[in-house]
């Protein structure tokens, strides 16, 4: 359940303390940037892995858990990995090279471009003044700004009550007499809004023509789809199962913006789920219900996730009766106190096969041996369709975000004043081990236990190990990396064999055999 709690955390800061840990740059930082692109550093590299590998981990190698799907039996899934360039009549099939335009519209004063279906637009009611709108972002401070600008052309104070709003995409050019961006100065510096397809080209080969024109994949998807029939026809996998894919996906995005949320180069981890047409519904359920609670467990519990269900009128063009979709939206600082998707888990019918059948020519049907009238013999006689399909498709570089600001908890008591609160499944830093001081044997304690913690924990994340500053230091480090165990060598421990563990989120120490650690955080990473 969700609260009108904001989401008051400042996105400054956190950004700042992912360029400072090492999470996230700017890409080709020393050149400029780039707008709409980001790099990970070492701590954000590892954060983003132990996150695809949580995925990967939940959704391919143990499905769900082990939790059986609504048929009862275990839920199938197998993975692929397809390429970034396909044939760019995957594409015109999948109606990317068609259809996949969002509206822009570019402020000439600000040189600014925004989305038109992200503008609402302002226009006085009245007689002489109805032809005058400006453009808002949908916030208080932007419609509070729009509101004296809208005072300027009319000569009087004008209160919300004077004023239509509507979605600028719904208005026609002709009524547009005068335009207002949200940031300019002047009026009618917009232009109008026009379509903008959103598939990076490239081409193919040395000429260049527009014979070699191809495209970088706008999503991960059509990749299982294209290669529907031969996981059915090399894998013993029978529908209801699943075909899962993680990797890059390029939109070149009109806005770009709020950190890496809406980036031009991202990475989804998508699942393309087949079954029957009548097991549709159960299906779409299930994954909804699954998803919700899988980001809920890697550290989405509070109440900054919710699940929304879409309206019928943004439900998308495929989808139909007996589905619907749904998005996993988490409330980050410059949504709040709105939402952003996460996730959006979409029934999407036999479209997609169905449109790939129809261009490529090749016979993507399913024969189900389990469906069907039964024959003399009592065996079903089997049936043959296209099977439908529930898509729960999530943006990797979002959960990252989502979980970056999620973690990231001030705490003015601590020498860092914030430490990013992580689940000890998706923590970058697993563990440190600390000697108290450099010398009188703590070192070489300190060196073998680390040892011994990177042969059993080194997989899922670093250890650190640091001698250098104050113990005080050492700890705010962690706490500001998201370390949620910190381990320290001291002069008892070369007594009586125990060490020090501090806890990151309550900062509490407490003492444990020194042979006793690996056992220790095995049991807190969830591995024991
Ligand atoms: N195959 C369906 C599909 O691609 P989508 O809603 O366009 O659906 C799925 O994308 C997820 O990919 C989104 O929920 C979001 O997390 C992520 N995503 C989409 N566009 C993105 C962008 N420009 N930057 C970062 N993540 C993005």
């Amino acid at each position: 359940m969700t609260d009108a709690t904001p989401n008051t955390k400042s996105m400054d800061d956190i950004m700042a303390l992912c360029k400072r840990r090492g999470f996230v740059y700017q890409a080709s930082e020393i050149y400029g940037g780039i707008n709409g692109f980001w790099d990970y550093g070492p701590l954000g590299a590892q954060l983003k892995k132990n996150l695809r590998d949580a995925w990967w981990q939940d959704i391919v190698m143990h499905p769900c858990r082990g939790k059986p799907g609504p048929d009862g039996k275990p839920v199938e899934i197998v993975p692929v990995d397809s390429c970034i360039i396909q044939n760019p009549k995957v594409w015109e099939a999948s109606g990317h090279v068609g259809g996949f335009n969002d509206p822009m519209v570019d402020c000439k004063e600000t040189k600014n471009r925004y989305r038109a279906d992200h503008l609402l637009c302002m226009g006085m009611k009245g007689d002489s003044t109805g032809q005058i709108y400006a453009y808002i972002e949908n916030n208080d401070d932007s419609f509070a700004a729009a509101l004296k600008k809208l005072s300027k052309y009319k000569k009087q104070e004008l209160t919300k009550d004077d004023i239509d709003i509507c979605a600028l995409t719904a208005l026609s050019t002709e009524e547009l007499v005068v335009t207002v961006g949200p940031d300019a100065k002047e009026a009618g510096t917009l232009t109008e809004p026009r379509a903008f397809n959103l598939m990076f080209k490239t081409y193919v080969g040395a000429t260049a023509s527009e014979d070699d024109v191809a495209y970088l994949r706008p999503e991960t998807a059509q990749g299982i789809f294209v290669n529907f029939k031969n996981v059915v026809d090399t894998t013993r996998v029978g529908v209801p199962f699943g075909i899962a894919q993680t990797g890059k996906a390029f939109r070149n995005e009109v806005t770009p913006r709020n950190f890496t949320f809406r980036s031009r180069e991202f990475e989804q981890m998508e699942i393309e789920f087949f079954c029957h047409k009548d097991d549709a519904p159960a299906w779409y359920q299930f994954w909804r219900d699954e998803r919700m609670k899988w980001w809920q467990e890697i550290g989405l519990g509070g109440n900054n996730l919710q699940m929304r269900e879409h309206d019928a009128d943004e439900l998308a063009h495929y989808a139909k009766d007996g589905g619907g979709a749904a998005d996993v939206e988490y409330r980050f600082p410059f949504t709040a106190p709105g939402f952003g998707e996460l996730e959006g888990i979409a029934y999407r019918s036999d479209y997609d096969l169905r449109q790939h059948a129809e261009h490529s020519g090749a016979k993507l049907e399913y024969f189900d041996t389990t469906r069907g009238e039964l024959a003399k013999n009592g065996q079903p006689k089997g049936e043959r369709y296209l099977p439908h399909v529930i898509e729960p498709s999530a943006g990797l570089d979002r959960g990252v975000l989502a979980i970056l600001c999620e973690a990231y908890t001030p705490d003015p008591d601590r020498a860092s004043g914030v430490f990013m609160k992580f689940h000890p499944r998706v923590a970058p830093i697993k563990a440190a081990v600390f000697p108290l001081v450099n010398k009188d044997g703590m070192p070489e304690v300190a060196a073998t236990l680390h040892a011994e913690l990177v042969r059993r924990f080194g997989h899922l994340g670093f250890i650190e190990t640091d001698a250098k500053q104050s113990i005080g230091k050492r700890y705010a480090r962690m706490d500001e990396a998201g370390c949620p165990y910190c381990f320290t060598i001291d002069g008892d421990t070369l007594n009586d064999n125990t060490v020090t563990v501090r806890d990151r989120d309550t900062a509490s120490q407490e003492r444990i055999a020194l042979d006793a650690v690996g056992a220790f955080l095995a049991e807190k990473l969830g591995i024991g």
